[in-house]
């Protein structure tokens, strides 16, 4: 871009290593509407308080409004030469109305202009994440109902620990996901306060109205201090950060489902349309989209780095490093929200295998708490009740059978408080049937917890 605005004080072109170095236009072009529909406040504003006249006002909002059409209709593409997007539109914004297009920036700097692009476009962007986390949670909850009592071990050490159902499981993703929502509605909160009249980062003498700007853009309330309005990037990092507990949420429920659908486990099918083949090995069908989200979550944790460690150092108020945010962010944007639009549809088609669920919960000695629970209802202590399951969790092992399977007169041998009832306190239905605490498994409880979570959302 020959000229600069700033040339005025230089005396050389700038060396084109230093433009292109410097230049963010290939990463902020992206914020173009937002930073168009900012200046169209700016100067309305700036009509309205007589800063610059009403008719000049009213062709600045019209020459934006042009450019705006023009860019989303393709009809004007950018300018990668350009220092930033927000250069670039006022350039042309000059290059269509001549000297008024040049009234625009008063009152205004470059450092709270950014400042109000980002605050809109994180705004935008966490109410589309929002939307892609209720959908997922609607898609669980579905498949939670369905399988209510579908029995499966669960797991601590990943060592089959105590029956529960495949519902319960999934219903521990939903209250995840559940808090995702509540951080990202938090964090948008603290995104939606407006900090343009900031100026540079003094503020400005001209007769500002920057309630008028906060009102005409939607923002909740003005930021109340002009060195933080241009140079507190917490909203980027809280949003971020907020993402980075979602990527480990899906990353976790990846992880599972790349275990389910092994032939070790089986517990899963996923739809031949989310899987992937191998080009050497034809029997292969590779949870790929899965591991894919276990390994971008590192990205995004990566993205959360850049930004806390961009942001320690530097004195206030606005200092270039700050541009580095937007790569950032955006980058933990774009992949949670492609995470979230390929998760879905992948969780929606998957093929429960209910029968190889309850067969790996009927090995692994997981009622042996309950065959203990049978001996405390009977008046034992629960310390000798556990020595005496444990002792037959040694018989069977030995016999080769489970404590299903494990004659009476075994039990017999060790406490006369065994009785024929004790097959059905330690069959599986019972078991979970039994865990209705709320919170728990039993079909009843989960389906309060559904209850819970179809309410919030
Ligand atoms: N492109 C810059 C950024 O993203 C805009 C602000 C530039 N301000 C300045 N004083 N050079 O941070």
């Amino acid at each position: 871009m020959a000229g600069k605005m700033w040339a005025g004080r230089f005396t050389k072109e700038v060396d084109e290593r230093v433009n292109d170095f410097n230049s963010s236009i290939s990463f902020d072009a992206r914020m173009y509407r937002y930073d168009i529909e900012g200046s169209m406040a700016h100067a309305t504003m700036l009509g309205e308080c007589g800063i610059i006249e009403k008719h000049e006002s009213e062709k600045i909002v019209q020459g934006l409004k042009g450019i705006l059409a023009d860019i989303d209709e393709g009809k004007l593409q950018f300018d990668p030469t350009a220092e930033d997007v927000h250069m670039f539109v006022e350039a042309e914004l000059t290059k269509r109305l001549g000297d008024t297009g040049k009234r625009l920036h008063t009152a205004r700097s470059r450092n709270d202009q950014v400042a109000l692009d980002v605050r809109m476009i994180l705004r935008a962007e966490t109410k589309e994440i929002i939307e892609l986390v209720k959908k997922l949670e609607h898609t669980i909850l579905d498949i939670a109902e369905k399988n209510l009592t579908t029995v499966m071990p669960g797991y601590t050490h990943l060592q089959r620990a105590q029956p529960i159902t495949f519902a319960h499981h999934l219903m521990a993703y939903a209250n995840m996901l559940l808090r995702d929502i509540s951080r990202l509605e938090d964090s948008y909160k603290r995104t939606n306060i407006m900090p343009l009249g900031s100026g540079a980062l003094a503020s400005t003498t001209y007769p500002i109205n920057r309630q008028r700007v906060c009102d005409l853009l939607g923002f909740d309330e003005i930021t109340q201090n002009s060195l933080d309005g241009v140079s507190d990037r917490d909203f980027c990092i809280e949003l971020c950060s907020a993402i980075s507990l979602l990527m480990m949420h899906l990353s976790r429920f990846s992880e599972e489902i790349i275990l389910w659908c092994s032939w070790e486990f089986k517990f899963i099918e996923l739809d031949d349309a989310y899987a992937t083949g191998s080009s050497i090995m034809p029997q292969k069908k590779n949870p790929d989209v899965t591991e894919l989200i276990r390994g971008k979550t590192g990205r995004v944790y990566g993205d959360l780095n850049t930004l806390l460690v961009m942001m320690k150092g530097l004195p206030l108020a606005y200092n270039k490093d700050m541009q580095e945010d937007k790569e950032a962010i955006f980058d933990a944007i774009d992949t949670v929200k492609l995470c979230l639009k390929t998760f879905d549809p992948m969780l929606a088609t998957m093929r429960v295998i209910p029968e190889n669920m309850r067969n790996a919960a009927a090995k692994g000695f997981i009622n042996a708490t309950d065959c203990a629970d049978y001996l405390v209802k009977k008046g034992m202590p629960f310390r000798d009740a556990y020595k005496i399951t444990g002792t037959l969790v040694h018989t069977c092992i030995e016999k080769g059978c489970t404590l299903e399977t494990l004659p009476l007169e075994e039990y017999k041998k060790l406490t006369d408080n065994f009785d024929e009832d004790v097959y059905d306190a330690i069959s599986l239905e019972t078991c979970v049937m039994q865990r209705k605490a709320a919170g728990g498994p039993a079909p009843e409880s989960v389906k309060a917890q559904i209850e819970y979570v179809r309410n919030k959302l």
